[in-house]
C-alpha cells in the first residue's frame, strides 16, 4: 500500500513526462533507448540545434539574449562531448533529449525554449542526413584511393599476360591491367552512384515539425542553407517519413561489397597454391596454429564475409519500412543500427582492400605457365583458320578441337607441337600457326575499342587517370 502511494506521489522525469504519472519501466527503457548508439548524431545534432535557435531569434520568435545563452549551452555541451564529460543515460531516451535535457540544466528555463517550432521527428531526420553527408564524403575518398592504388599496379602490368577466366575455366589470354582496370570502372560506378544520392539527399527536413509544419512563422530556407542543404524538403509528411536516403545508400553499399567481395574472391584464388598468382603481404595474411605452410588470405576472406552484413543491412530497413504508415513511427529508429554497423564496415573494408592492393606482388611466371596449359589460344586458332585459310568456323572449330585434344593426351602446350604435326591433323594448316598460339601476339591482336590489346590497354589507363584520379 505504502509503495502504490509512493509511486502516486513521485514526479516523472522524463522531458514528455507532463501527462504521465509514472517514470518508465525499466523494460520500456530497454526498447526504447536509442542512446547508446544515436549518440554518434551529437555534433550534428548540437550544430542543428545552434542553426535552429538562430533562425528563431532572427524571425522574432526568441530574444536576442535567449538565443545568446542559448548558443552558450550548445556550445559548453560541445564541449563536454568532446572532452568525453557529457553523460550519457537510458533515462533520456536519445540524443535530441540528451542534449536538450543537459541545455535546461545549464542555462535554465530558457533552455526549454530551444525546442519551439520543432520536434524530434525532423532534428533526427536532418540530424541523421547531416551525419550521413560527412560519411559519404570520406568514402567517396576511400573509393578514389583504392582506384589508385588499382590503377598503380596497372601501371606495372601492362604487359604481364594473365589467363582470363570465364566460368573459372582459362579462357583468352589478357592483359593485367586491363583487369585490374575493370575494377576501376566498377569502383567508378560506386562513386557515381554515392554521389547521385547525396545530391538527392540533400534536401533539409527540418522545420516540418511533427508532421504538419508549424504555426511560428520560421525560416526553413535559412536553416536549410546554414546546414549546408541545397533546399528544405517540400513536403513536411514526406520530410519526417522520409528514409530513402537511407535505403539508397544501403543499396549503393551492398553493391560496392559486392564489387570488393568479388576482388576479395580473385584474391583468394589467386593466393591459393594451384594459382599461385600473387603473394599476399604479409601485413595483410595470416599463417596457421597448426599447419606452418600456410599463409591464409583472412583479410580477402573477411571483407567477402562481410559483405552478406551490408546487404542485409538494406534487407533489415527496406522491410522494416514497408508497412509503415506516414508518418513517422518509431520503428524508424531501428534504420541507425544496422546503417551505422554497415558504413563502418564498409569504410573498413575499403581501407583493407587498399591495402591489400597496393602491396600484392604478381607473380607473372605462374600466370603464363597457366596460360600456356590452358590452350588459351585456341580461339586464335580457330579465327586464323578462317580468316588465313579460308576454313568455315564450325570446320575450324573442330580441328581446333582436335589439335587441342592431341595436345592433352601427350600432355603438350601448343607450342610444344610441331609443324608436321600440325599438317598431320589439317593439311591446310601452315607455319605461320607458330605465331598465332604466341601469348603476346594473341594478346596484342585484340585491339578493339576496350580490349586487352597493351596499345588499347594504355590509352584506358590515361583515360582513367584522367577521369577518376583529377
Ligand atoms: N530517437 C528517435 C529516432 O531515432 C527520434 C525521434 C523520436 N520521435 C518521436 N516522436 N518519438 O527515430
Amino acid at each position: 500500500m505504502n509503495k502504490s502511494k509512493s509511486k502516486k506521489n513521485k514526479q516523472t522525469s522524463s522531458i514528455w513526462g507532463g501527462r504521465f504519472k509514472n517514470d518508465s519501466s525499466e523494460i520500456m527503457k530497454n526498447i526504447n533507448a536509442s542512446i547508446w548508439f544515436d549518440k554518434r548524431l551529437a555534433y550534428h545534432d548540437v550544430f542543428l540545434s545552434k542553426v535552429h535557435s538562430k533562425m528563431l531569434y532572427k524571425q522574432k520568435i526568441i530574444t536576442f539574449k535567449e538565443n545568446s545563452n542559448i548558443q552558450k549551452g550548445l556550445k559548453q555541451i560541445e564541449h563536454e562531448i568532446k572532452n568525453d564529460k557529457f553523460k550519457f543515460s537510458d533515462d533520456l531516451e536519445d540524443i535530441h533529449m540528451h542534449i536538450e535535457a543537459r541545455l535546461i540544466e545549464i542555462i535554465g528555463q530558457i533552455g526549454k525554449k530551444l525546442h519551439t517550432a520543432r520536434s524530434r521527428n525532423d532534428q533526427v531526420a536532418t540530424s541523421f542526413k547531416m551525419w550521413i553527408r560527412d560519411e559519404l564524403d570520406s568514402i567517396l575518398d576511400l573509393l578514389k584511393n583504392l582506384q589508385k592504388s588499382l590503377i598503380l599496379q596497372a601501371e606495372f602490368h601492362v604487359n604481364t599476360i594473365l589467363p582470363g577466366f570465364t566460368h573459372l575455366q582459362p579462357a583468352q589470354p589478357i592483359s593485367l591491367a586491363h583487369h585490374l582496370l575493370a575494377y576501376v570502372e566498377m569502383l567508378g560506378r560506386d562513386r557515381t552512384r554515392l554521389e547521385d544520392a547525396r545530391k538527392r539527399l540533400n534536401k533539409c527536413p527540418l522545420g516540418s515539425a511533427a508532421l504538419a509544419g508549424t504555426s511560428f512563422p520560421i525560416d526553413r530556407f535559412y536553416t536549410a542553407k546554414a546546414l549546408g542543404f541545397d533546399y528544405p524538403m517540400e513536403n513536411s509528411i514526406d520530410a519526417v517519413s522520409d528514409r530513402d536516403f537511407v535505403l539508397e545508400i544501403l543499396s549503393d553499399a551492398s553493391i560496392i561489397m559486392v564489387h570488393l567481395s568479388r576482388l576479395a574472391e580473385e584474391i583468394v584464388i589467386w593466393s591459393s597454391p594451384g594459382f599461385n598468382f600473387i603473394k599476399l603481404p604479409d601485413s595483410f595474411s595470416t599463417g596457421s596454429s597448426i599447419m606452418p605452410q600456410k599463409r591464409n588470405p583472412d583479410a580477402a576472406e573477411l571483407i567477402r564475409g562481410k559483405t552478406g552484413r551490408v546487404a542485409s543491412a538494406f534487407y533489415n530497413v527496406l522491410t522494416m519500412l514497408k508497412g509503415l504508415p506516414l508518418a513517422y513511427s518509431k520503428d524508424m529508429q531501428e534504420d541507425k543500427e544496422p546503417f551505422f554497423d554497415a558504413i563502418d564496415n564498409l569504410k573498413l573494408c575499403l581501407y583493407v582492400s587498399e591495402g591489400l592492393i597496393k602491396e600484392i606482388i604478381f607473380n607473372a611466371n605462374s600466370m603464363k605457365k597457366m596460360s600456356e596449359l590452358g590452350y588459351i589460344t585456341a580461339t586464335d586458332i580457330a579465327d586464323w583458320l578462317v580468316q588465313k585459310c579460308d576454313i568455315p568456323f564450325r570446320d575450324a572449330h573442330s580441328i581446333t578441337g582436335r589439335i587441342i585434344k592431341y595436345a592433352e593426351k601427350n600432355n603438350l602446350t601448343l607450342n610444344e607441337i610441331s609443324i608436321d604435326k600440325f599438317k598431320e591433323i589439317d593439311k591446310r594448316i601452315t607455319k605461320n600457326i607458330l605465331k598465332v598460339i604466341n601469348l603476346k601476339n594473341s594478346l596484342e591482336s585484340r585491339n578493339s575499342y576496350g580490349a586487352t590489346a597493351p596499345v588499347q590497354v594504355k590509352k584506358a589507363l590515361k583515360k582513367a587517370k584522367t577521369k577518376w584520379l583529377k
